[in-house]
């Protein structure tokens, strides 16, 4: 079974001064909090169980807006991280959480969209052995991570925030892994900028010719929101879609019922609760045309 982790922590200084008193990851996105957007990613994918991870301060704002996930037929669970320390502590952090599992990561800032994007999650979250990443091809990789890959979408070499990138494939914030992670987590040591790396992860992984890279081809849309702007982009691209089509990015849900995790009746008893709001009709729409 695979696992997932959502990590929700930080400080998101460049954001400063919204994010002096209230987590980035709790911020809108036009209309529903950051969170809701990786959570359905990971649901998407078919992932049940989710660690978040986040700040001392921030995280019982995300235990009172997520709860314990049984309204989404879901397990979720917390763990504090004392400090940023880099993305690959989430595995250490996690690692009870993992058990003997796999898991995906997802960076509780970034958002991924597209119309066959649910098929191909299903199918990274049936990964057995080693790690799975995508690359996403931009303009300008040099503040991503960077990999580099042969015709068979093997990684060949992968770089953090290269200042002469070797391709324009940045690397988004979601990771499938096998239960080797864990080790691979804590035997690695920080970087120059004093982090464990999540691209010195994945690096162990290339290094064993064990890292599978699918590039998201045109047509998918992929934002980090650590910056203004890119929050606001963010913001405008899941409006312009929703309000034109008349349906919702990121309804959590939706995807809890088509998956079977809950019935009708809940979905209804969420519509009420939001019955207000383009989210609560939706939900019942989601229902009537089931
Ligand atoms: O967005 C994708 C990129 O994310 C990748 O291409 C890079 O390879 C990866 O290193 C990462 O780069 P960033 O420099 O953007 O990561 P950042 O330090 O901004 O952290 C990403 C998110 O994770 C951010 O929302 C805060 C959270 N975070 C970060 C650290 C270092 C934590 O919760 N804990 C941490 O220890």
């Amino acid at each position: 079974m695979m696992k997932g982790i959502i990590l929700a922590g930080g400080n998101a200084t460049r954001l400063y001064p919204i994010t002096l008193a209230v987590s980035k990851q709790m911020l809108p996105v036009y209309d529903k909090p950051m969170i809701y957007y990786p959570l359905s990613t990971l649901m998407m994918a078919g992932v049940r169980e989710v660690l978040i991870i986040s700040t001392p301060i921030h995280l019982p704002a995300f235990e009172r807006l997520l709860g314990t996930g049984e309204d989404l037929g879901m397990k979720f669970e917390y763990k504090v991280q004392e400090k940023p320390v880099g993305l690959a502590d989430a595995f250490i952090l996690g690692a009870d959480f993992i058990g003997n599992d796999s898991v995906a990561l997802i960076l509780g800032d970034n958002m991924l969209y597209g119309s066959n994007l649910e098929a191909l999650l299903k199918k990274a979250s049936k990964l057995k052995t080693g790690g799975l990443i995508f690359g996403y091809k931009v303009a300008d990789p040099t503040s991503y991570g960077v990999v580099e890959i042969d015709k068979n979408g093997t990684a060949i070499s992968i770089e953090e925030k290269p200042e002469n990138p070797k391709s324009n494939l940045a690397v988004p914030g979601i990771y499938f892994y096998d239960n080797n992670v864990v080790n691979i987590a804590k035997n690695i040591k920080p970087s120059a900028r004093g982090e464990l790396e999540i691209t010195d992860v994945n690096k162990a992984y290339m290094e064993n010719g064990n890292l599978k890279v699918i590039p998201l081809e045109n047509g998918y849309a992929w934002f980090d929101t650590g910056l203004a702007d890119r929050l606001q982009d963010a913001s405008d691209f899941v409006k312009a879609i929703e309000v034109r089509q008349g349906i919702q990015i990121a309804c959590l849900e939706e995807y809890a019922y088509k998956n079977n995790w809950i019935s009708k009746e809940k979905v209804l008893d969420h519509a009420k609760k939001y019955s207000k709001t383009e989210y609560g009709k939706y939900l019942k729409n989601v229902v009537d045309q089931s």
